[in-house]
């Protein structure tokens, strides 16, 4: 199983061309990466739409690698089922809609199909609110940009809080953070305890992809990090 140990590149397709995503799909795989970051976008929870299950399905057919699959939706309880369905390894859900169902009956149903079940912190939500989940979750998502769009500016005040999960709260699943992470940043984030970065334009707007990831993996491996590839 993919724990903390394991260092975990997941480039955001919400940055690739979207008319020619097989190929970017290849492209990235050749490049080195470990998952795909899918963004899941409801026009609702934020303001911005973007991929739906059909789009997953599509993908499941060229990827090799797992789909990470970010949802940004208000209601994950209604549609989790459908993402699965179409080929999801991981799901990410939003901790700011716990409001409006039952978080442990989602992680289970998650967790009962075989698939990564994962909630998901806003920068300013605080911490604390997934720490019920914690032993039930394999990963903890920390965003480091308001959610709705790519290339946004990193915000490092959330930092500590991958800090409290790893020291306070002994968390030993993935951490990931999300939002304007690049080879600038990337050590920071490894040395709070992160061991997967998701990255967007960082990584699609390289002029090499395989470079700069393995600049991330050094990086990484140099703030403490694994610089191995995830196996699961
Ligand atoms: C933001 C998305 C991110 C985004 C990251 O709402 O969840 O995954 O694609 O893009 P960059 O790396 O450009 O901030
Ligand atoms: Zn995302």
């Amino acid at each position: 199983m993919t724990g903390m140990n394991e260092t975990i590149i997941a480039p955001s397709l919400l940055s690739a061309d979207f008319a020619r995503l097989s190929v970017e799909v290849e492209r990235t795989e050749e490049a080195g990466a470990d998952w795909h970051h899918v963004d899941v976008m409801d026009g609702h929870f934020v303001p911005n739409l973007t991929i739906g299950p059909p789009v997953v399905k599509a993908l499941s057919r060229v990827a090799k690698k797992p789909l990470d699959v970010h949802l940004m939706i208000s209601d994950p309880w209604q549609y989790c089922d459908a993402f699965i369905d179409a080929g999801a390894a991981g799901l990410s859900f939003h901790a700011e809609v716990l409001g409006s169902g039952d978080g442990h009956q989602l992680v289970d149903r998650i967790k009962s199909r075989g698939v990564r079940a994962c909630l998901v912190v806003n920068p300013d939500t605080p911490i604390a609110i997934v720490k019920p989940y914690l032993g039930v979750l394999d990963m903890v998502l920390v965003m480091s940009v308001q959610p709705g769009f790519g290339g946004q500016k990193f915000r490092p005040d959330v930092l500590p809080k991958v800090e409290t999960l790893r020291k306070d709260y002994g968390f030993t699943g993935v951490v990931q953070m999300d939002g304007g992470i690049s080879r600038d940043n990337v050590a920071r984030c490894a040395a709070a305890g992160t061991n997967s970065f998701v990255a967007g334009s960082a990584l699609f707007g390289a002029e090499d992809m395989k470079r700069e990831i393995s600049v991330f993996r050094q990086r990484i491996a140099e703030a403490g990090g694994s610089s191995g590839t995830a196996t699961a």
